[in-house]
């Protein structure tokens, strides 16, 4: 069974996969918000779509007293608000059938035996999928636990076929590069990393994962890919909302460590890399680590200079809603300098893409939702349209957007019926308007990718490393005395307008 399209694929890639096989998901931190929204309907919506094995078990584990039936009443709830599919009775009755409740204390061993117990039973499923929904500092804890209890796989011989066991590590993946290779350094002495599935959810977004087959499955853009065409490219992952009852975690990480060292950096590194030599999950990651690499150590003074920080100041959001300042949000220290928006220039100084500006944005309370990637392309000579028209003329681009209104549109110059002039169209493609696409939800194919373990969506740990030598520097560079000062903007402001919008210093076309 696959994701397949109910049109119909023309070609199949995961017909290569091996047969579904019963899974026991423990998920630590089974009362939370994102067991609540994300997890659970995931795997309701895989149950749904015949993609958990039917003698699979999902296994909650957290320190609340509650008995199984109230747990599975909470999930039922959380599951009808949140599936995107809605709660099918039938469906749930079969999924809740396989629905448990261990509880316990993270921190207690004999959470981890009863675990292991449970796992050895004859009439438990044989492979493991350990899912850690918990705070961020007590992933470590938790893999120590799990190894401890004889769940790890460290040392394992990769050609072992025994019962697999596998450990799925939310974000915030550490807070900088020391503490994501300190951690790094202590999953690896718990789980060998082909057993570690670091999520970025941007990755199991549809029309993120359609870049590499856009980019490498037509031969009409690949060519035109490079500094010899592109003039610029610009990835906005831009939010209406602000920043809700998150303040706590907020207002230590801030815009850079929240989106731009993860979701961004997917986004640019899907975007810039080289094809790999094949589609295995280790040659495209290859090429993402070396996307990375390639963006220079800029000093603390050419980051400053590259970069805006801005805060929301209360306003109306595009919404509607009245949006406080962000200083006045629950658990936000009253004189705050953390940025709910951040925007930085960057380069990929490979071969390919020497010298073309990056614009990566990002923020809160601002006047749209919209994540997308735009690629600008140079003007054509000046021979014919461009010398008579000049700026006027605008450049080709082709937008990727990623959501809402999921689709690709590329912009071109073509004649005025009936006179001489020229005017902008647009060739559009838009999934939803075909209507026949089922859109798994990002986390539904995450998951389902982690159970057959696939990595490709998921981050190694040296582009985990490597996204936070960037993201290090721009902190460092914004604590230093070249700081660029942070801009308070009205909640729903326009980043292409001051005081967000930065200038994107024009570039040579020769
Ligand atoms: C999360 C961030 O990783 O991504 C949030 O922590 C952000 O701050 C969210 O709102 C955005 O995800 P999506 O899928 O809604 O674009």
């Amino acid at each position: 069974m696959s994701y397949k399209s109910p049109a119909g694929a023309i070609c199949e890639l995961d017909a290569g996969r091996l047969p579904l096989e019963p899974v026991l998901v423990a998920v630590f931190g089974a009362t939370g918000d994102l067991t609540h929204r994300k997890i659970i309907p995931a795997l309701y919506n895989l149950t749904r779509n015949g993609l958990l094995h039917p003698a699979s078990m999902v296994v909650g584990i957290a320190r609340r007293p509650l008995s199984e039936e109230e747990f599975r009443t909470q999930l039922r709830e959380a599951c009808a608000q949140h599936s995107h599919t809605g709660l099918d009775q039938r469906v749930w009755e079969e999924f809740s059938a396989r629905l448990f409740y261990l509880r316990g204390d993270i921190d207690d061993q004999s959470v981890y035996v009863r675990l292991a117990e449970l796992i050895a039973r004859p009439d438990s499923p044989r492979n493991a999928l350990f899912y850690l929904a918990v705070a961020p500092d007590q992933f470590g804890l938790v893999a120590r636990r799990l190894a401890t209890a004889g769940l790890g796989t460290a040392g394992r011989d990769a050609e072992d076929v025994g019962p697999w066991r596998r450990l799925v590590v939310e974000k915030p993946f550490g807070t900088d590069a020391h503490s994501a290779h300190a951690l790094n350094h202590l999953l690896h002495d718990c789980f060998a990393e082909r057993d570690i599935f670091r999520i970025d959810h941007y990755l199991g977004k549809e029309t993120v994962q359609n870049l590499i087959y856009f980019r490498f499955a037509n031969s009409v853009f690949e060519p035109l890919w490079n500094r010899r065409y592109v003039a610029r490219v610009e990835i906005d992952v831009l939010e209406t909302g602000g920043i809700g009852t998150r303040g706590g975690y907020y207002d230590k990480a801030g815009a850079a460590r929240d989106m731009l060292q993860n979701h961004l950096v997917q986004l640019l590194c899907l975007t810039a890399m080289e094809p790999p030599a094949t589609l295995d999950p280790e040659s495209i990651r290859e090429e993402k680590v070396k996307v990375l690499r390639a963006i220079p150590d800029y000093a603390l003074t050419e980051l400053a200079a590259r970069s805006v920080r801005g805060q929301y100041a209360g306003g109306r959001a595009a919404d509607g809603r009245e949006l406080p300042d962000y200083r006045a949000e629950a658990k936000v220290t009253p004189s705050s300098q953390t940025e709910t928006y951040a925007a930085l220039r960057l380069e990929v100084d490979n071969w390919r893409f020497a010298g073309v500006p990056f614009v990566l944005r990002t923020g809160k309370a601002l006047d749209r939702q919209t994540s997308e990637i735009r690629v600008h392309f140079k003007r054509p000579p000046e021979t014919l349209f461009a010398g008579y028209c000049r700026d006027k003329l605008e450049p080709n681009a082709l937008v990727v957007r990623i959501q809402p209104e999921e689709g690709m549109w590329l912009s071109f110059n073509s004649k005025v019926p009936g006179a001489a002039g020229l005017k902008r169209g647009d060739l559009r493609f838009s999934y939803r308007e075909r209507g026949s696409d089922y859109f798994p939800e990002a986390y539904e194919r995450l998951l389902a990718d982690a159970i057959a373990g696939d990595s490709t969506l998921f981050i190694r740990f040296d582009e985990a490393e490597e996204a936070w030598r960037l993201i290090d520097g721009l902190e460092a560079a914004w604590a230093s005395e070249w700081a660029p000062p942070l801009v308070r903007y009205v909640a729903g402001a326009s980043p292409d307008e001051p005081p967000l919008a930065f200038a994107v210093p024009a570039v040579c076309e020769a």
